[in-house]
């Protein structure tokens, strides 16, 4: 029997590390990496979370230290979540000018100015309920909600933070925050939006981590079903409306078509969250020994570019940036 001449051969351009480099179509570099930090008000020494290995609360002592560090790796910008000591039915704390994250920022932007600091705005680190914002029963009161990230936005805002993260997911919050940073002289401060994001269960280890459980129901009535991906459209569509300035899609690996169909129909720049859930699952394999942790990170990083992704938040940000600056 003959075979057949082959014309086309991909294999030709795979054939050596040189020739595998020039027609590579996508890089990771460190510029691409946002680091999450936790800080927790109620603490005075670092506190593992059980279900995210390698990943701490840490005092607002460790802050200058962590942003040291964070910088001489060479990552652009990290991303704070708060953990007051009070909580209350409104979370107010969310805007108190001595606040936990307002002053998180603060030490950052003292130890680190270079760095960008991005502040995660929204209120189920600061209700007691654990909801995203105010109920009126047992439903999150949209309206209500919006007046109070105008408050917290302006707080962390004068503050000194470098990027607004709205993550609750209250239709209208980029509009609203945008006239609130606006009329109080913050026309220049940059929203990134977590526009389209999910009511996903890989969120579990962060709701630990940030002790933001919803202490009844979920959170299924303001964030999006799993089923759907034009909805994923409509929501980054009306965010672009009202002014964001980067999109987010998260989570990440179980929502790679989200990540492409959004940067294919849109023209800002993009992130993506590498939530708690998929570093957890990363994590666990690999302390069992059944995945090599480093080439699966990096792989995945690659991928969220490749789908589309411009920065990506991730827990493995800090062993990325080594890995990357080592090689
Ligand atoms: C707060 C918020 C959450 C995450 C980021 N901001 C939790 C949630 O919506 O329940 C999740 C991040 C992660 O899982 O790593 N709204
Ligand atoms: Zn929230």
């Amino acid at each position: 029997m003959s075979l057949p001449d082959l014309i086309h051969r991909p294999r030709r351009l795979r054939k050596t590390p040189a020739i595998r480099r020039m027609v590579s179509e996508t890089t990771l570099s460190v510029n691409d990496l946002i680091y999450p930090i936790f800080v927790d008000e109620t603490i005075t020494e670092p506190l593992p979370i059980a279900s995210m290995p390698g990943v701490s609360r840490i005092p607002l002592s460790a802050v200058g230290d962590k942003m040291t560090e964070v910088a001489s790796l060479g990552i652009p910008g990290v991303i704070f979540f708060g953990i007051p000591k009070e909580k209350d039915a409104i979370g107010s704390g969310g805007w108190d000018a001595e606040g936990i994250v307002q002053q998180a920022i603060r030490a950052a932007k003292k130890a680190s100015p270079e760095t960008c600091v991005i502040a995660d705005t929204c209120f189920c680190e600061y209700t007691d309920h654990g909801h995203c914002g105010v109920l009126h029963g047992d439903e999150v009161d949209n309206d209500a909600t919006l007046a109070n990230l105008q408050k917290e936005a302006v707080s962390y805002a004068e503050a000194g933070v470098d990027i607004i993260a709205p993550s609750g997911m209250m239709d209208g919050m980029i509009a609203a925050i945008r006239t609130g940073l606006d009329s109080a002289g913050f026309k220049d401060l940059p929203i990134m939006s977590y526009a389209v994001k999910y009511a996903s269960a890989y969120f579990g280890p962060f709701r630990d981590a940030a002790d933001s459980s919803p202490s009844f129901g979920d959170r299924a009535s303001y964030q999006m079903d799993p089923a759907n991906s034009r909805e994923a459209l409509r929501e980054a569509m009306l965010d672009i409306e009202e002014g964001a300035d980067i999109l987010m899609v998260k989570p990440g690996l179980a929502y790679m078509d989200i990540i492409r169909s959004v940067k294919d129909a849109t023209d800002l720049p993009m992130a993506v969250y590498n939530v708690s859930g998929e570093y957890a699952m990363v994590k666990a394999a690999a302390e069992k020994g059944w995945i090599d942790e480093k080439r699966v990170v990096l792989e995945t990083m690659l991928s969220f570019k490749r789908a589309g992704a411009d920065l990506i938040l991730s827990y493995h940000a800090l062993d990325v940036a080594r890995w990357l600056n080592d090689d």
